[in-house]
């Protein structure tokens, strides 16, 4: 088995897993994306060529990212119902948990009108994920929402978060004590900067004065939901899943590191240091960093994903080094990884990211647990369906699903992991 160098220990509890979200993965969900993704389908496609076709991944992915289709969610994976095949994947790979999202607009598809089959099949979910002692991590809110609650406005009103908290408190409830560990936002800032700020994402404003109003809803948000799940029990343990990318000045010039300074705190600090008290613990998203040279952003781009994103998967280890002694919480990593069609990189990129972590645990970093972003190959977002995430390879036509090499090796380096004494 082609091992990392350095010996890798973990803590015998540590949480080996993947993570997904319902919108990318389920198939078939009717939300405020659904009726966004027809009507931007085609200028989607259109636009792909400018975005990519520099870059040298474009050869295998352009014939996808030109066809409308793929913007189209669909069937998309079908993971509602192959999921049972898919958790029998986590096993494969020697996982032991589980992130995934609950879809509020199942659930609740109309205000107030809760489904009691949607709830069943969560239910019936997490079993599933039990008989295979699989800990699930569930999130409330990846970015997806009922029409309903878009249509009055979502986030953007203050009056409005009441609904989500009332759906968090109840689906919580519902899913009962096999649940621990509650991530109820996904991304906040990111959901709030793509949504209202660079209008990429439904609904598609442009406005700096509406996304700070998001952000703080979303901080108030977090902080209302984590209390009411704190009055079920005390056991839960809630925390958002913050998207962190490592903020670094490239030389020594003041303007650089007061850059570097105020980026990282918009970035991060802004909205963390609004709901680090109702969190019992911080779930870290790290994808890239950000060098700064002056007043711009400037990355090395010595390796790129396929979605041209710099590769430093290194650099996890100072932003995870930076959470811990600003916050001082337990962490948990809810999503890493790499777009890379061909399979090429994303074994180097998992080996930097385990060194990565192994050394901010030696420098004192509580961390709990890495969840592999993806399990499966998704949709993603207004990129659609030719990014590929995965673990395993998903056919669209088919649904079949194939343990790409790089999972079948991250699998055996789970089971060596987990087996040291
Ligand atoms: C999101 C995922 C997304 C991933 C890769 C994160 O921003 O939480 O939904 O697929 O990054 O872009």
């Amino acid at each position: 088995m082609n091992q990392p160098k350095t010996q890798l220990k973990f803590p015998k509890k540590f949480l080996w897993g993947a993570a997904t979200a319902a919108h990318q993965v389920e198939g078939n969900t009717h939300n405020q994306w659904t009726v966004w993704e027809l009507e931007n389908a085609k200028s989607l496609a259109a636009q792909s060529s400018y975005h990519f076709e520099e870059l040298d991944s474009w050869e295998h992915s352009h014939k996808e990212a030109k066809d409308p289709h793929n913007y189209v969610s669909g069937v998309g994976a079908n993971h509602f119902n192959l999921y049972e095949q898919d958790f029998d994947l986590l096993k494969k790979m020697n996982m032991n948990a589980f992130r995934f999202s609950v879809e509020w607009s199942r659930i609740e598809p109309q205000q107030g009108a809760w489904d009691v089959a949607a709830v069943e099949h969560y239910k019936q979910y997490l079993l599933e994920l039990k008989k295979r002692n699989i800990e699930p991590i569930v999130t409330l809110f990846h970015f997806t929402l009922p029409v309903w609650f878009s249509d009055m406005g979502g986030f953007s009103k203050r009056s409005n978060v009441r609904h989500f908290v009332q759906f968090a408190e109840r689906i919580v409830r519902e899913l009962g004590t096999d649940v621990r560990f509650v991530v109820t936002i996904n991304e906040p800032d990111i959901y709030a900067t793509e949504s209202y700020r660079g209008g990429h994402w439904p609904p598609n404003v442009r406005s700096k004065w509406q996304t700070w109003r998001v952000m703080n809803n979303l901080a108030y948000a977090h902080n209302q939901s984590a209390k009411a799940i704190h009055a079920i029990n005390r056991r839960y343990k809630v925390s958002i899943a913050k998207n962190s990318s490592y903020v670094y000045a490239g030389d020594d010039a003041w303007l650089s590191r007061m850059t570097a300074a105020i980026l990282q705190y918009t970035k991060d600090d802004y909205f963390l240091k609004k709901v680090v008290k109702q969190c019992d613990w911080l779930g870290v998203n790290y994808y890239f960093s950000d060098r700064v040279y002056g007043y711009r952003v400037h990355n090395p781009d010595q390796r790129l994903s396929d979605l041209g994103w710099d590769l430093s998967p290194e650099n996890i280890q100072y932003a995870l080094e930076r959470l811990h002694e600003k916050y001082q919480l337990p962490m948990i990593i809810t999503e890493n990884g790499i777009a890379d069609s061909q399979d090429t990189q994303r074994q180097w990129w998992i080996t930097q990211t385990l060194l990565a972590m192994q050394k901010a645990m030696a420098n004192g970093v509580k961390l709990e647990g890495y969840l592999h972003w993806s399990l499966l190959d998704n949709f993603e977002w207004d990129k659609g369906k030719w990014p590929r995430f995965g673990l395993a390879a998903v056919d669209y036509k088919t649904g079949q699903r194939t343990l790409r090499s790089s999972a079948i090796w991250f699998g055996k380096i789970i089971k060596y992991i987990r087996e040291q004494k």
